[in-house]
């Protein structure tokens, strides 16, 4: 059994302020969705897609899908309000053929395919959940709704964790069915008691979340030949 992968891109995209939907902004001429899924395409053992969109935006004929191509066999749904919500709608599009489910963020358009490859490996050697992440390189505080600070954790111990985050499928079903709310699918599955590893992640796997991130990316990303 193979690698299903759910890519979430059914955010309004608030904080770009594009007036699209984010993951069908443009970026060198197509969409964010469309640089995400190119990766996607290519992870070893890939048995499953599904894409989570807008409710406005399921024509993949329209317009606002041009420069995209679907993965074969990928599925397209309608997400939620909430992040989770778009998660679980992609989770249960996802056919029976995969054992290894990846979440993965179109925002992070830039991910490279190493990085769902060391998620996968680390999947596949038997830790339940398993989320990409880097050093903090910041002095981290935790406040009070005074902005009074109530403590400094060791940086040491920090984390800042990416996408695409990989679990066991029956592992993720069972964190999803809990009905709660969270900023990543691993912190539900932490709540259910199992073990997420880290791995190392990739500065190219940042999200796109502000204009400043898009003029980045922009720069990051090689400019189409012509
Ligand atoms: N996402 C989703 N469904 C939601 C909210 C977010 O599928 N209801 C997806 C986004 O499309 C994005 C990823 O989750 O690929 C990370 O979310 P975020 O960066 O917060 O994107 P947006 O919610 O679109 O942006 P904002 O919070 O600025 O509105
Ligand atoms: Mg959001």
């Amino acid at each position: 059994r193979g690698v299903g992968v759910v890519v979430v891109a059914a955010g309004s995209g608030a904080r770009l302020g594009a007036g699209v939907p984010k993951a069908f902004v443009p970026l060198h001429g197509r969409p964010l969705l469309g640089h995400a899924l190119d990766t996607v395409a290519r992870v070893p053992g890939l048995a499953a897609v599904s894409v989570v969109v807008p409710e406005g935006l399921l024509d993949v004929g329209s317009a606002s899908w041009h420069g995209v191509t679907l993965p074969a066999g990928a599925v397209v749904v309608a997400g939620g309000a909430e992040r989770t919500a778009s998660v679980a709608a992609g989770l249960a599009a996802l056919g029976p053929d995969c054992d290894v489910v990846l979440v993965h963020d179109a925002a992070r358009c830039l991910t490279p395919l190493a990085v769902f490859e060391r998620v996968v490996a680390a999947v596949r050697s038997g830790d339940a959940g398993v989320v990409p992440g880097l050093a903090v390189v910041d002095t981290v505080k935790t406040v009070d709704e005074q902005g009074l600070v109530t403590g400094t954790p060791d940086r040491g111990t920090l984390r800042a964790v990416q996408t695409p985050q990989g679990f066991d499928r029956q592992v993720l079903l069972a964190a999803h069915a809990s009905g709660v709310d969270a900023t990543d699918d691993a912190a539900l599955v932490e709540r259910t008691g199992h073990r997420v590893r880290v791995v190392e992640g990739d500065p190219l796997a940042f999200k796109v979340t502000t204009p400043e991130d898009l003029e980045r990316a922009a720069r990051l990303l090689p400019p189409p030949q012509v």
